[in-house]
């Protein structure tokens, strides 16, 4: 049968015909409600542009401006003069920074895919296409810049509740809308203790305090970023561990993503491999991981989702496979196929992430908060990071969650055991343990926020964090 592409729109009118399997229904699993409803209809998050505003360059961002060229590798042709035809930057080693809308390739058309060199191998293959490792060709045909990936999205196999109406862009997956705007966000780093500095703040200023006291930061900065921060000064946009969109178009069958390779290529032979997504490490460390990479690994992906939960954005799909590790360790979360908007009260009752990553009220097909179901993913997450394996595996185990005769809390007890004599102030596997099961409490509402997660003793030590069913809580009450 002839393959006959359906433009987004009719995808959506067309729902529940559109959707690709879940894997819902499979191996005992039982199946949600399957009622798309996407839980937020209003779009507060459509671009930020002045409706005015000219193609870039944008005053007083850091933008996507062309890097100084780059010197030219054996082989290779020196990298492209600097672009003023309103492309956006393929340049991901400066910061990317927000972009105009329109001058993606799928409004400008000066980028296809035969405007890369992509190589035959996947970088990687999930449900909904393909990821290939790409460089941009340049005008001999040789690949220049930096290393990229493409992932191609098959349009037909996108559910009709993951596209989203973009002011400029018109519908597009919520893939696409979501790392578009995460391009607006303005970023600061986080502060260490910031839940504790927040609940004592109050609404309004600094919480009174010692010389040192930390202070309460807002959650979305003023900033104006289409004119530049305090003094026109650039803002830094993004998180630097949820990796930039930095093009996409889209053809009859599928839609292009462009971004920054987050792993090195690969190498051959008896060589490491540089830089690898976490499914890859996991399996090369069958053990598990010991507390000091656990925490440098699992306190960067706390960070990007207390970023994205505090921008009213959930990811539903957090898991090992869609975190990727650079050759320095600096991790990057990816595949925002599943990611939503939310808005405080409002439920989904579909859902399409990973079921080995599903929280128990997902699994009884309740209707869920994202943000619960991304911290017990978490949760799941620094599970099979400590101990090498899924802690649950059926969706029975799941429900029981880390109940007192579960294999998996025993697994994590002599986990836990690991500390006797290790160093008092190096990262302690014990207070991984407990952030593990405080993430996977049964009951969403006993679950951390990320906002906590981060504040966790495992992160900040144990003078300073909390530990312990609702440490959070009594944390504060001692202040
Ligand atoms: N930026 C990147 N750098 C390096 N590797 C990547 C990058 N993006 C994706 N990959 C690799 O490709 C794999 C698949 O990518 P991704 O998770 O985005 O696609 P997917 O699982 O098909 O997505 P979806 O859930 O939307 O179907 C990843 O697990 C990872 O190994
Ligand atoms: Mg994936």
């Amino acid at each position: 049968m002839p393959h006959i592409p359906l433009p987004p729109q009719v995808l959506r009118a067309l729902g529940e015909d559109s959707r690709a399997p879940t894997g819902l229904g499979v191996d005992g699993f039982m199946t949600p409600p399957s009622v798309a409803a996407t839980p937020f209809d209003g779009d507060p998050f459509s671009s930020s542009a002045p409706a005015d505003a000219s193609l870039p360059p944008t005053p007083g961002v850091v933008d996507a401006a062309p890097s100084a060229p780059e010197p030219a590798a054996a082989g290779t042709s020196p990298s492209p003069p600097q672009q003023d035809n309103g492309a956006v930057s393929l340049d991901w080693a400066r910061p990317s920074g927000p972009v105009d809308p329109r001058t993606y390739s799928a409004v400008t058309g000066l980028r296809d895919i035969e405007a890369f060199m992509c190589e035959d191998g996947e970088a990687g293959k999930g449900a909904y296409g393909s990821v290939r490792r790409a460089r941009e060709k340049g005008p001999d045909g040789k690949p220049i810049g930096p290393e990229l990936v493409v992932k191609y999205v098959i349009k037909q196999r996108i559910l009709a509740d993951c596209w989203k109406k973009h002011k400029i862009l018109g519908p597009i997956p919520i893939e696409v809308h979501v790392l578009d705007h995460l391009r607006r966000v303005p970023y600061e780093p986080r502060p260490r203790l910031n839940y504790l500095s927040r609940r004592s703040g109050g609404a309004g200023g600094a919480r009174k305090g010692p010389p040192g006291a930390h202070v309460r930061r807002d959650s979305a900065p003023q900033l104006d970023l289409w004119h530049g921060g305090k003094d026109g000064a650039p803002v830094q946009t993004g998180h630097p561990n949820v990796c930039p969109l930095l093009d996409f178009w889209e053809d009859a069958h599928y839609y292009y993503l462009v971004m920054p390779s987050a792993t090195a290529e690969p190498t051959h032979g008896a060589q490491p491999r540089h830089g690898q997504d976490l499914f890859d490490f996991v399996d090369a460390h069958p053990d598990g991981l010991g507390p000091a990479p656990l925490q440098r690994i699992l306190a960067q992906i706390a960070d990007a989702v207390c970023f994205l939960h505090e921008h009213s954005i959930v990811h539903r799909d957090i898991k090992d496979e869609n975190v990727v590790l650079d050759p320095e360790g600096n991790v990057r979360l990816i595949d925002f196929g599943s990611a939503a908007y939310v808005k405080e009260g409002r439920k989904f009752d579909t859902f399409s992430g990973t079921l080995d990553f599903a929280a128990p009220e997902v699994l009884k097909g309740a209707r869920y908060s994202g943000k619960e179901q991304d911290i017990w993913a978490l949760g799941v997450l620094g599970y099979v990071l400590i101990c090498g394996e899924c802690p649950f595996w059926s969706p029975d185990e799941a429900m029981q969650g880390l109940g007192p005769d579960t294999r998996a809390l025993a697994a994590l007890r002599a986990k836990a055991r690991l500390d006797d004599g290790a160093d008092e102030a190096a990262p302690r596997m014990s207070d991984a343990v407990d952030l593990v099961r405080r993430c996977l409490e049964i009951d969403a509402a006993e679950r951390p926020s990320a906002d906590a997660v981060c504040d966790h003793a495992f992160f900040v030590g144990r003078a300073d964090g909390w530990s312990g069913s609702r440490g959070w809580e009594r944390r504060d009450e001692g202040l």
